[in-house]
This record gives C-alpha cells, sequence and structure tokens, in this order.
C-alpha cells in the first residue's frame, strides 16, 4: 500500500493548482486483505489529509459497505428513496435515464438525480452529522463529474480576524428545507403539507458556528450555503459575509479555497466529513451516472468543544 499526496491539475488552465490540492492517493489497496493497520493508516490519512483517494477498487456493494464498516458505523439515510434496494445502507446517487421519459425512473431503476448541487456537509442539518463518507462511483461519464471541497478549517484560519471574533461562542442552525427533494409520493400534495413534513422529520438543529475537531484539534467553521440559515449571537449580515469569504458564493467554483475533485472508473473516494464541505458538479451531458455511497458515525463525538 503506497500513499502519495494528490497532485491536481487546475482544470482551467491545464497547470498544477498548489493552492487548491488536497488529499492523498492511495495505490495496492485490497480491501478483501486490509489489515487493521491498513485501515488506521488509511483513517489517519483521512482525517489528518481530509481526502483520500483509493485507486484500482472493484467492489461490489457488499464489499463497498464492508469496508466502510471497518471505519465507523454505517448509517441509513432516512429518506428511502434513495437507498439501495438491497443494502439500505448503501445511498445511490444516479443520473435520469434518458430512455425511460420520467424523472423517477433512474438508471438501474432506483436512486435519485441531481444530488448534492448546493454546499454541504452531509447530515449537517440532522442531530449527528457523518463524520466519515465514502464514495464509489459506478457508472461515470466521460466529462465534468466530480466533487468540489473546500476545507473549511483552512477556510477558518483564513477568514478575517474581524469575522473569526464576530462568531466566537456563538451557534448556528441548520435545516434540510431548503434544498429539499419532492419525494414519488409528494406529487400531488398541498406543498404546505409537504413543508410541515419537513419541519417534523427534521426540525433545525443547533450547534457551534466554530468546533474544535475532535482527532485533529483543529478549529473547524461549521456552516454551509445549502444547510445553515442563521448565526444566534452574531450581528446581521455574518453569515453572508462568511459564505462569501470561504468562496461558497462564487458561481463560477474558482475561489482559491474551492478543491475540483475528478474520478475514474475504480476509483473510491473517502473524506472527513467534520472539516469539509461539498457540492456536487453534474455532467451537463446526457450520459448515465451511479454513485454509491456509505456514511459512517465513527467513535470521537462531532467535536471536541466550542470555539
Ligand atoms: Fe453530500
Amino acid at each position: 500500500m503506497r500513499i502519495t499526496p494528490q497532485a491536481m491539475l487546475d482544470p482551467a488552465s491545464g497547470s498544477s493548482a498548489a493552492g487548491k490540492a488536497m488529499g492523498v492517493t492511495v495505490t495496492g489497496f485490497d480491501a478483501a486483505t486490509a489489515s487493521d493497520t491498513d485501515i488506521r493508516t488509511i483513517a489517519d490519512a483521512v482525517y489528518r489529509d481530509k481526502i483520500v483517494l483509493l485507486k484500482g477498487q472493484d467492489l461490489s456493494p457488499r464489499e463497498f459497505l464492508d469496508l466502510g464498516a471497518r471505519f465507523g458505523e454505517p448509517v441509513t439515510y432516512y429518506q428511502p428513496m434513495y437507498r439501495h434496494p438491497d443494502l439500505p445502507e448503501i445511498f445511490v446517487s444516479a443520473s435520469e435515464d434518458p430512455l425511460a421519459g420520467s424523472s423517477i425512473r433512474t438508471v438501474g431503476g432506483y436512486g435519485v438525480p441531481k444530488t448534492g448541487k448546493f454546499w454541504h456537509a452531509d447530515y449537517q442539518f440532522m442531530p449527528e452529522p457523518f463524520s466519515i463518507t465514502l464514495i464509489h462511483p459506478q457508472v461515470v461519464p466521460s466529462r465534468n463529474r466530480g466533487t468540489y471541497f473546500i476545507d473549511m478549517g483552512k477556510a477558518y484560519q483564513r477568514l478575517p480576524d474581524d469575522l473569526r471574533e464576530a462568531i466566537a461562542g456563538t451557534t448556528s442552525f441548520h435545516s434540510a428545507r431548503r434544498y429539499f427533494k419532492i419525494r414519488p409520493e409528494d406529487v400531488y400534495r398541498p406543498i404546505w403539507e409537504v413543508m410541515e413534513d419537513i419541519e417534523r422529520e427534521t426540525p433545525p438543529v443547533a450547534q457551534p458556528t466554530v468546533f474544535e475537531h475532535p482527532v485533529t484539534g483543529e478549529a473547524v467553521l461549521f456552516i454551509s450555503e445549502g444547510f445553515t440559515y442563521a448565526i444566534e449571537g452574531a450581528e446581521d449580515g455574518v453569515l453572508q459575509r462568511l459564505l462569501h469569504e470561504t468562496g461558497q458564493l462564487d458561481p463560477d467554483c474558482a475561489h482559491p479555497n474551492i478543491h475540483l475533485q475528478t474520478y475514474e472508473h475504480g476509483d473510491l473516494l473517502i473524506w472527513d466529513n467534520r472539516s469539509l464541505i461539498h457540492r456536487a458538479l453534474h455532467t451537463a451531458t446526457p450520459e448515465p451516472t451511479v454513485s454509491h455511497r456509505v456514511t459512517v458515525v465513527d467513535e470521537h463525538k462531532l467535536y471536541a468543544r466550542a470555539l
């Protein structure tokens, strides 16, 4: 097993973009024979380097789930429409099947299209957000498919001093309501009823705006454009300034904080969901795409302490 830093190319210029590089690449990893020490080494890299890209993986859904379970307790997504039909712990993101003539039927007959096209941490709107996310792309389009990331530990360090002071000791509120996807069973239901369901199933969650990562000890700014809607204890406009400063309002995703992670068939991506936020890049071409996701909670709390 070999771990090397990811050398990222700037997709626009084709030149090396050192400031945007993030994460490590792992070659020679075999999920079937990996020892506990191998898993520990990779978990350490996930916390330290934030993104780990395992190359040359060809795992069945069962093998993928078993691998995920070695990093923590898998959590089944709360909405059934995202679940793999045989293994509900696997979340399926799939493009529309252009031949099916319906946005509900997808490639393979299950999964939800256009997931995660906004900045967020997975399950940030839930009382217990995931610790680690694993993605195993199944069908990869020829181009323009990937995930944008922002390291919210580094982004916090780069904030202007007055903004860091303005949010010290404050509490942020998160909700699923802004990007809630209408489910097949919601069609023809009054929108207000659907909105009441959202508030009942996923009531707003309060978390420290900045917290200490329980493994690395770094300060993490725990907000996102997708899920965070208010900061209690800070003046009006502070949330918008934070979103702007961290790069989340950049429509071109060209902000220096933003890293684009692309992948090819056989890749398996693992990231630290406490300190990274991400946003999907969906191909504009009508090529099929399917991704499997496993999300786990590890043995640590979300944070060591509020800052
Ligand atoms: Fe996500």
